[in-house]
């Protein structure tokens, strides 16, 4: 039985080089690793996927024969996805790999929090094993407000997609090393986000810092796994995480 890895993060959070590296991690270390690229409106993907949603419906070919800008022909793509999703179900369960990595589309809102991005996952994998990895990019995370954010943004993601979910820190050749583990120190100590979170007046509009402060306890409880995939850094760490989660620590092997 295969274990489903579904990648999701904002625009440009890494996803596509992430389920490419990942890909190329697991073959390396001697397993099965394909790739579903489930993004309609990509143009151009650093990996070679096993099986392809622009070849049921291309979001290039909707903008055309329907006359839609590109976020309307990214939404009708992705339905018209879910309309064929018994289809494309029987194609992916098909595949005979240890794991399946499902990358989704780069507009994650048109995905994550429509009605038919969680029916096209919940479809695809069944019963199967799974687990998402939602992507936060580091130079994004470096202000502790836009972390917060972010970590918001993951457990309203989590909420909507149902699946075990592990945060992942993306794109750390980016950044010093003492913003990483700044951000790594705030799961140590979810009081220091608050706090820095308060300073920061945009943050602090809606909650006091104790209501943030319990915000953030419960959104900084899991762990976040920082990695580089342009660098290939932290993978064994993403591994052990995602082995922990689909496979209960143990090796696929
Ligand atoms: P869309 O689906 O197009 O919205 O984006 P995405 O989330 O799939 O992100 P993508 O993988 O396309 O990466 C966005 C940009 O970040 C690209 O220019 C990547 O080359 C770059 N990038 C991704 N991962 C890394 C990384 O680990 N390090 C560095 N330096 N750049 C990265």
């Amino acid at each position: 039985m295969p274990y489903y890895i579904v990648v999701l993060g904002t625009a440009g959070s890494g996803k596509t080089t992430l389920a490419s590296a990942l890909q190329d991690y697991l073959i390396n270390n001697g397993m099965d690793a394909t790739i579903v690229n489930l993004d309609p409106a990509v143009e151009i993907l650093p990996y070679k996927p096993d099986i392809d949603a622009r070849e049921y419906v291309s979001a290039r070919e909707v903008m055309r024969t329907h006359g839609l800008g590109p976020n309307g022909a990214l939404i009708a793509a992705v339905d018209m996805l879910a309309l064929r999703i018994e289809e494309l179900k029987e194609e992916v369960w098909s595949l005979k790999s240890n794991y399946i990595i499902l990358d989704t589309p780069g507009q994650m809102e048109v995905f994550a929090f429509r009605e038919t991005g969680p029916i096209i996952i919940d479809a695809l994998i069944g019963e199967h094993k799974a687990v998402s990895l939602f992507l936060i990019d580091v130079v994004y995370a470096s202000r502790p407000s836009n972390y917060f954010s972010a970590l918001l943004l993951s457990a309203s993601t989590h909420v909507r997609i149902g699946l075990p979910q592990i945060n992942v820190l993306t794109k750390i050749d980016m950044v010093p090393e003492n913003i990483i583990q700044e951000i790594l120190s705030y799961h140590e100590d979810p009081s220091t986000l608050a706090a820095k979170v308060v300073s920061d007046k945009k943050a602090s509009i809606m909650w006091s810092e104790s209501e943030i402060l319990e915000v953030a306890e419960n959104l900084i409880s899991s762990e976040i796994i920082p990695v580089s995939s342009t660098k290939l850094l932290g993978y064994d760490n993403l591994y052990a995480a995602i082995q922990r989660v689909v496979a209960g620590g143990e090796d696929f092997y």
